[in-house]
C-alpha cells in the first residue's frame, strides 16, 4: 500500500523488551515501509516508554509536511494513557490527540474545527521501530464534504509526505478511511478508542 519513496524510520538499537525503557534512538534510511509481520506485543508501560523517547522526532517528520495538524497536534490533549495497539491502522501502536477539551461522545456531533490526530509506530519482535503515519480526522464546516460526514481525512508519512489528503494531495488514496468509518455514522463516525486505555477527567 506503501510507495517506494524512501522513508524515515527510526530504530532503537539497544531496547530490552521487557525491560521497559533504556531506549537508544538511532536513525537509518529504508526504501520502503516494511509490511510489519511479526510486530511485538507490548505492554502500556513499555509502549510508553518506547513513545517517549521516539515522539519529537516523529512529529518533526510529521510536521516537514507544513500541515497544521501535524505541526500542532502534540501540544494538544492526549487522551490515552499509553500508546495502545491498532490493527485497523496497520497493525500499529497509536495515540489519540485532540484539539477539543473533548474528544466526542457517543451520540454527539463534533463542532466544525474539532481536529483528532493519531500517531503511530510499529515494533518488530525483534526489537526494531518504525515510525508509522500521522492519521488526522477535521471537522468541515457543515456542508463541506457531505461524501466523509464533513470530516477531513489525512495521512501524512513519518518524512512529511502525504499519503493522501481527502481534501487536497491524492484524495482516492485515503477513500478507505471514511470506507471503515462510515459504520459509526450515529456516533459522528468516531469509533473512540479502547476503554482500557482512556485517560479520565472531567468532560471525557
Ligand atoms: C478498518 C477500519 C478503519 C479504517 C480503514 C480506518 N480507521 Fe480510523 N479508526 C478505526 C477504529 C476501530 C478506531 C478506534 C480504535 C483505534 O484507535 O484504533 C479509529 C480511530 C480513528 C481516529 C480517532 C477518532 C475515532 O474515531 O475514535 C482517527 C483520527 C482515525 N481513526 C483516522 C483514520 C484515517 C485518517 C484513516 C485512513 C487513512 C482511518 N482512520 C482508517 C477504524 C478504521
Amino acid at each position: 500500500m506503501f510507495t517506494t519513496r524512501t522513508l524515515r524510520v527510526i530504530a532503537v538499537a539497544a531496547l530490552a523488551l521487557g525491560l521497559a525503557g533504556a531506549a537508544a534512538a538511532q536513525q537509518f534510511e529504508i526504501k520502503r515501509h516494511l509490511k510489519i509481520d511479526n510486530p511485538a506485543r507490548l505492554k502500556p508501560s513499555e509502549s510508553l516508554s518506547i513513545y517517549q523517547s521516539i515522539a519529537d522526532e516523529l512529529s518533526r517528520g510529521y510536521a516537514a509536511s507544513k500541515d497544521k495538524t501535524a505541526m500542532n497536534y502534540r501540544k494538544w490533549r492526549l487522551f490515552n494513557t499509553a500508546p495502545y495497539h491498532s490493527l485497523t491502522h496497520g497493525n500499529r501502536y497509536v495515540n489519540n490527540y485532540a484539539n477539543e477539551k473533548s474528544y466526542g461522545k457517543p451520540g454527539a456531533v463534533m463542532p466544525p474545527g474539532t481536529v483528532i490526530a493519531k500517531d503511530s509506530f510499529t515494533v518488530t519482535a525483534d526489537s526494531a521501530i518504525f515510525g508509522g503515519a500521522l492519521f488526522i480526522m477535521e471537522k468541515l464546516a457543515p456542508g463541506a464534504s457531505p461524501e466523509t460526514g464533513d470530516w477531513r481525512y489525512a495521512m501524512i508519512m513519518p518524512d512529511g509526505s502525504f499519503f493522501g489528503d481527502s481534501t487536497g494531495a491524492n484524495p482516492g488514496q485515503v477513500k478507505f478511511c471514511h470506507g471503515c468509518h462510515k459504520a459509526k455514522a450515529d456516533d459522528d463516525y468516531l469509533y473512540f478508542l479502547p476503554e482500557a486505555y482512556r485517560v479520565k477527567f472531567l468532560g471525557n
